[in-house]
């Protein structure tokens, strides 16, 4: 399973990238704001970084979205374009995939919305799992459900775990066969420490300190 980053501080991105496990980066026009950066030099900063960045169109236009897009993706070879999940996003999906511009369809949150998505042209698509959560609904359940139709239809389309809240959340994703996940800094940092890491390398310390006298 590749693993993105939620997110659109470019700090935070270098520091992940430095451990060697980071594929990609996911930005959202919320992630954006939050950080008040411009966005060209945020997103070429982390194309520079990593080998995919989602940049979403804020265009709600067929007409829109092909113009932002071909933008987005004049920028650099890494660039992902995020589209809506709606009928003129599956439109721009369909024509980005006929000028070999790549994207990821965002807001999925049905097995339908993911199957239109794909049979589109859609290159990723990324079902939101914690806002499901959120709303009293099993999220993780939508991604068993696609992965299971994914099985069964064979499309290319990669299926990208979003709106991830917690560390149990990548593991469950990971072990459902999803492609990629992506993950809010907070929840990266938490994923290399384990309690027992810490006691044990405490111990071998320790220990080394008393054998090598
Ligand atoms: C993914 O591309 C989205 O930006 C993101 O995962 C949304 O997460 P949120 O529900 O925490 O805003």
């Amino acid at each position: 399973m590749k693993l993105f980053m939620d997110t659109a501080n470019v700090d935070h991105v270098a520091a992940v990238a430095a451990w060697g496990v980071l594929d990609g980066v996911t930005t959202n026009p919320s992630l954006v704001a939050k950080e008040g950066k411009k966005f060209k030099p945020t997103v070429l900063a982390m194309c520079e970084l990593v080998p995919n960045v989602s940049a979403q169109v804020t265009a709600t236009d067929f007409e829109g979205m092909k113009k932002q897009g071909e933008e987005y993706a004049s920028w650099h070879a890494h660039v992902v374009v995020k589209v809506p999940m709606t009928v003129e996003g599956l439109k721009a999906l369909h024509y980005f995939r006929f000028k070999n511009i790549r994207t990821n369809t965002t807001l999925v949150f049905s097995v339908n919305q993911a199957i239109l998505a794909a049979k589109a042209g859609a290159n990723i698509i990324s079902p939101f799992i914690g806002r499901l959560d959120d709303i009293g609904e099993e999220g993780m359940d939508l991604i068993a459900e696609i992965m299971e139709v994914w099985n069964h239809c064979h499309f290319d389309t990669e299926v990208l775990v979003a709106s991830i809240r917690h560390p149990r959340h990548v593991a469950q994703a990971a072990r459902l066969g999803a492609h990629i996940c992506t993950i809010p800094y907070d929840v990266f940092t938490k994923l290399p420490n384990h309690t027992l890491t810490d006691v044990g390398l405490k111990k071998f310390l320790s220990d080394w300190e008393r054998a090598k006298k």
